[in-house]
């Protein structure tokens, strides 16, 4: 398959990462189907979109028009067979938990047409082993967007050991396409390149919280204000949800060794669904507070 080939999108999972990459999709002028196993969870996707792409209008980012056209371009779907049924990419975003995935690939298998490449934007589990789990370990990739994915320029594009060089370029082209930077991780290796290097930062972060090294807000100041990075490190955690952070850590751990032990306040914070601006409360207090507001 090659770029001019891809038609029609349909992304599984309709929450932060899932409606936001059909948002960059439908931008780029491709049909988006957007499924998630609730009606009230695709619909809210839905609305996050529309969101989105009138809050651009706004700022003239982009036209009316343009945002109009992108957002009738996206169906929200609940039904998997009439989601995948002809999609020419497939970009699976559902939670990270292996058995979660392993339904959902057996339910796209029943009906994607055989050409479909298969692409997870899992940000912690195996690509080969996600692979093996789809009937086409070949034409399967990982399409790791970053949040907020209309905002955020990289994608990395993972091998498995399966994976086809056709399909890898396939799908840096389809990430150019949208309007993104691909970089190709050329080993399925636990983090690839950017959780490798971010999540340790949170996780060392938390250890010195834990120690009393400082507190949140001014762990959070050294990174925003003095080492140049846009947002404050638990700010970060607290926006890409600290369950994620947590569980791509815990992987890391188990794989790569003893270095990468999570510090326990992460692990108390998942435990107690304190996992940041979608449940309301982080390392920050989103409801009663006002949030992140670093000195
Ligand atoms: N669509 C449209 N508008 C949006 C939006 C969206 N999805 N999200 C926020 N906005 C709006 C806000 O409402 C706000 O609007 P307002 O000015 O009217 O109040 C405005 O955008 C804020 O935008 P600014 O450009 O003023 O803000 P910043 O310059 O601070 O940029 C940011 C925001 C792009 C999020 C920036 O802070 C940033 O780059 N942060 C780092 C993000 C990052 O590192 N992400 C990667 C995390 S790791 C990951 O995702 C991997 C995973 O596997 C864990």
């Amino acid at each position: 398959m090659q770029l001019e080939d891809i038609e029609t999108i349909a992304v599984l999972g309709a929450g932060n990462m899932g409606h936001g990459i059909a948002e960059v999709a439908a931008l780029a002028g491709y049909d988006v189907r957007l499924r998630d196993i609730k009606e009230e969870f695709v619909q809210s996707g839905y609305e996050d979109i529309e969101w989105s792409l009138n809050k651009m209008a706004e700022k003239d980012t982009i036209t009316q028009e343009e945002a109009d056209a992108a957002l009738e371009s996206v169906t929200p779907l609940v039904d998997m067979a009439e989601a995948v049924g002809d999609a020419d990419v497939i970009i699976e975003a559902v939670p990270e938990q292996m058995e979660i995935k392993e339904d959902v690939y057996e339910e796209v298998e029943e009906s994607a047409p055989d050409h479909a490449i298969f692409a997870t934007n899992t940000s912690s589990l195996s690509i080969t082993d996600l692979s093996e789990v789809s009937e086409r370990p070949e034409q399967f990739c990982g399409m790791h967007f970053f949040n907020p994915p209309i905002r955020m320029q990289l994608v990395e594009v993972i091998n498995g050991e399966h994976t086809s060089e056709e399909t890898i370029e396939v799908v840096e082209d389809l990430a150019e396409d949208f309007g993104k930077t691909p970089v190709r991780v050329r080993k399925d290796s636990p983090g690839f390149i950017v959780n490798r290097i971010l999540v340790p930062l949170m996780n060392e972060a938390c250890w010195m919280l834990s120690e009393d090294v400082a507190t949140v807000e001014e762990i959070d100041s050294t990174t925003k204000y003095h080492m140049g990075l846009p947002m404050g490190t638990f700010e970060l955690a607290d926006m890409t949800g600290i369950d994620i952070s947590y569980h791509v850590l815990d992987y890391m751990n188990d794989v790569l060794g003893d270095e990468y032990e999570p510090a326990p306040i992460m692990e108390e914070k998942v435990e107690a669904e304190e996992l940041g601006q979608k449940t309301g409360k982080g390392f920050y207090d989103y409801e009663d507070g006002d949030g992140a507001d670093v000195p």
